[in-house]
Parts: C-alpha cells; sequence; structure tokens
C-alpha cells in the first residue's frame, strides 16, 4: 500500500482525480493540434495509427506514472527518489523527474502564447473584432496580433497571470475548484459546437475526412508525428500527470482511471475534429491548412453561417478552457517541488515562478514580432521550446519511465500500487519493456535525420 504518513494533500472529490487529469490531457493539441495534424496526415489512417500509439504506448506509460506519483508521493523527483530508495537501486533515476519538471515547465513557456490566442479570439469575438467576411482579412487580423509584442505579450501574460493565480491557491482549492467546473462548462461548449455542425452541411464529408480509410497515407512520417502527439496529448513525461497521480487517494484503481483519462482525452480530440472539419467543409475550405486552421479558416466560416458570431465565442471561450486546465498542470509538478525544499509559501512560490515564466513566455512571445529574426540554431526561441521538449525530452522521458517501470524498479512494489490481474499486469509490462523503447528509439532515429521521410 501506498506510503501515506507523507500523503498531506489529496484529491477531495470522487472525481477530482480524473477531471484534472482529464483537464492536463484535454487542451490546445487536443482541439489546435490534433485536427491539423489528421488534416495533414490525411485523415482516418493518420487516426488509426494514433489510437495505437495511445492504446500500446501512451496508457502504458500514463499508468507508470500514476504508480510512481501515488507511491512515491511527491513531485517527480521527490517521488523517484523514494521509488528508487525502495527499490534500492541508484537514487540517479530522479534525474527522469528533473527533466520531466524542466519539460512541463519549458512547454508552458510557448504553451502560454498559444493560450493568449485563444484569449485574444474570446475578446475579438465579443468586441466584435471578427466577422470580417474574407481570407485575406482574417490572414491580416492573425498576422496583427502577432505583430506587436504589447497585444501578444499582454494576452501571454494574463494566462500566466491566471495560471499561477489557479496554482497558487493550491491543490483543492485551486487546481480542484477550477477544474470541477471549467472541464464540464468544456464539455458542453464542445457539445453545442457539434450539434451545431451537424447542421451546418458538411458533416458527412467531415465525418468522411476522420474516418474513412485510405492505408496510402500510412507513412512512417504520419507514424512518428502520431507517437509524439500521444506523448504530448496525454501530458506524459512532463511532470503533471505523476504529481496529480501523488494527489490519487489509495483506493482508487490506477488502471481504470488512466484509461478513463486517455478515453476522454481520445473522444474529445475526436469530437474537435467532428465539430471543426464539417464547418471548414461546408464552407469550401481547406481541411489542412496548418495552424492557421483554427484561427483563420475557422473564423472566416464562422461569417458565412447563421449563429456564427456567438458561435465563434463558444469556440474561443472552449478553446481557452482547455488551455488553462492544461496550464496549470503543467507548473503543479514544480510548485510542489518547492514546496517540499524551501520554506516559503505556495503562494510566494507561485509569484517566484511566475516571474520566471513569464521571463521566459516573453522571449518565446518575441519569435512572432521583434525577435522573429533571432533565430540561433535555425530555429526561433518558440520553434526551440517546442522541438527541444516534443522531440527530445518527452520521448527520452517516456522512454526512461517505461525502463524503470519495466526493468528497474521492484516488481512487488509496483504490483502492489497497480494491484490488478496478472493478464493485465503482464499486458502492462510487454508493453513497457518491449513496445515502448522500441517506438521512442525511432523518434529518436527520425529526430537525429538518420533516414529521410
Ligand atoms: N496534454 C496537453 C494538450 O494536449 O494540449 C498538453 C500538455 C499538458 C503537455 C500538460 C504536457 C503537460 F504537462
Ligand atoms: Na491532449
Amino acid at each position: 500500500m501506498s506510503n501515506s504518513s507523507t500523503a498531506t494533500t489529496q484529491w477531495v472529490g470522487r472525481w477530482g482525480f480524473v477531471l484534472a487529469a482529464t483537464g492536463s490531457a484535454v487542451g490546445l493539441g487536443n482541439i489546435w493540434k490534433f485536427p491539423y495534424m489528421t488534416g495533414e496526415y490525411g485523415g482516418a489512417a493518420f487516426v488509426l495509427v494514433y489510437l495505437a500509439c495511445i492504446l500500446a504506448i501512451g496508457v502504458p506509460v500514463m499508468m507508470a506514472e500514476i504508480v510512481f506519483g501515488r507511491r512515491g508521493r511527491g513531485s517527480p523527483v521527490d517521488a523517484l527518489k523514494a521509488m528508487a530508495r525502495e527499490s534500492r537501486c541508484s537514487p540517479l533515476w530522479s534525474l527522469t523527474g528533473w527533466m520531466a519538471m524542466l519539460c512541463g515547465f519549458l512547454i508552458l513557456c510557448f504553451y502560454v502564447v498559444v493560450a493568449g490566442w485563444a484569449l485574444s479570439y474570446v475578446w475579438k469575438s465579443i468586441s466584435g473584432g471578427l466577422g470580417l467576411g474574407n481570407v485575406e482579412a482574417y490572414q491580416a487580423l492573425f498576422g496583427a496580433t502577432n505583430a506587436s509584442p504589447w497585444t501578444l505579450g499582454g494576452w501571454s501574460t494574463l494566462v500566466t497571470l491566471i495560471t499561477m493565480l489557479i496554482v497558487g491557491k493550491g491543490v483543492q482549492e485551486g487546481i480542484e475548484k477550477n477544474v470541477n467546473w471549467m472541464m464540464p462548462g468544456l464539455v458542453v461548449l464542445l457539445a453545442v459546437m457539434i450539434v451545431y455542425a451537424f447542421f451546418s452541411g458538411g458533416f458527412g464529408e467531415g465525418a468522411r475526412f476522420l474516418f474513412a480509410f485510405d492505408p496510402s497515407k500510412l507513412t512512417a512520417g504520419a507514424l512518428l508525428a502520431a507517437l509524439g502527439h500521444a506523448f504530448f496529448t496525454l501530458s506524459l513525461a512532463s511532470g503533471a500527470i505523476l504529481t496529480y497521480g501523488a494527489y490519487l487517494p489509495a483506493h482508487r484503481s490506477i488502471a481504470s482511471t488512466t484509461v478513463l483519462v486517455a478515453l476522454c482525452d481520445t473522444l474529445i480530440a475526436l469530437m474537435a475534429g467532428l465539430a471543426i472539419f464539417p464547418i471548414i467543409f461546408a464552407n469550401g475550405m481547406d481541411p489542412s491548412s496548418g495552424p492557421g486552421l483554427i484561427f483563420m479558416s475557422l473564423p472566416m466560416a464562422f461569417d458565412h453561417m447563421p449563429f456564427g458570431g456567438i458561435i465563434a465565442t463558444v469556440f474561443f471561450i472552449m478553446l481557452s478552457l482547455a488551455a488553462l486546465t492544461s496550464s496549470i498542470s503543467m507548473v503543479e509538478a514544480t510548485i510542489a517541488f518547492l514546496e517540499r525544499h524551501t520554506r516559503y509559501s505556495r503562494r510566494a512560490l507561485s509569484v517566484m515562478v511566475g516571474v520566471v515564466l513569464w521571463i521566459i513566455s516573453m522571449m518565446a512571445m518575441l519569435s512572432f514580432n521583434a525577435g522573429a529574426d533571432w533565430t540561433p540554431g535555425g530555429k526561433t526561441v518558440f520553434d526551440w521550446l517546442d522541438y527541444l521538449t516534443s522531440r527530445w525530452m518527452m520521448p527520452l522521458g517516456g522512454l526512461l519511465t517505461a525502463i524503470m517501470a519495466g526493468y528497474v524498479f521492484n516488481r512487488q512494489a509496483l504490483k502492489d500500487e497497480l494491484a490488478v490481474s496478472s493478464l493485465v499486469w503482464g499486458l502492462w509490462q510487454f508493453a513497457l519493456r518491449y513496445i515502448t523503447p522500441v517506438g521512442i528509439v525511432l523518434i529518436f532515429i527520425d529526430a537525429l535525420g538518420w533516414w529521410a521521410i
């Protein structure tokens, strides 16, 4: 059983962990990234590979993180130290925790910029800044949003402030209380979007695009993108899930909770696709128009539709809620770590961490305007943060997590914590020991450019 003597903080509500972890998982990755990746990699074929990656790699690694978090009861560094101690193996394994904590923080540094776009479009849709009527005008609007460091910086600063305010209030009073209304709110707004998309006239085409199977599109590139996205979308190797797992009460089943969270994340990504593509098709637009899909094509499509103005607001509020429930999870690991190892209060730590976050995020923000030409090593700061975290840190963290749970840590301890049938245990171990390492090594070979895709 878990060492409950150190378990001071736990989720209060029956659904506390599920809502918080689903809130972490469901984010810009689902609504902004998944639809345009699906567009880019040809629809259903990509979806299928993605589902396989979630099931064979994402779910097992997520289970491992929750097991570590709950058994070790603490931030990624502390939890892995405790696991290593119990397993009588080297404390150096906790370096994985350092990397995860850093990874979550670095993701947040560019995530707040994208979340800032979302918030700014909520404001535009309410204040009559949308309804431009043609694509060129929307391109110009998105360009203008990015062009001024003051505007873009203002919006991302607002995201940083809200995030740190919520986290600063604590796990129960801040995180749990807010996900308790934000997640149901998100689901209701998404449901409104789907019903609306259903009557848009493009639903059949949109659904066919997402679900029609064309094996010729199953390229190696699609496979690697799907695998990389599986980590990002489930918030893995970033300290978020592990730290939330540290607050999970001892009697909850980790296996079924994980499956539930992964299922919700996947369903919401598919539903976002089902909400977006019909509207795009009904208005004769290109499904694979990159990141501009959400901030240019979609608002443009709303203009052509009845109640489009209201729906635009619904959509961007939904996007902002998704982003906020994710952003708070990215910094919780760092706060939990500092709370244990310093004398400062959570509130004070949130201010200090918020300032560091703000400074780095401003550098990422400048990648879209004043600093666009500053490309050390061929990438902007924004692109570096994205590249380092999703191409290197997340896969490496996932690999080390799989190795620790599959080969290194005490098997009896893992078994006790997981408490599953021997069949599920066997499947879990097989996925961690063989499937995950092979998949991740392929990502690295690709990242190193060792084969041409
Ligand atoms: N899972 C989030 C998304 O799909 O947008 C992104 C994310 C959240 C990544 C939290 C990492 C993290 F720690
Ligand atoms: Na996600």
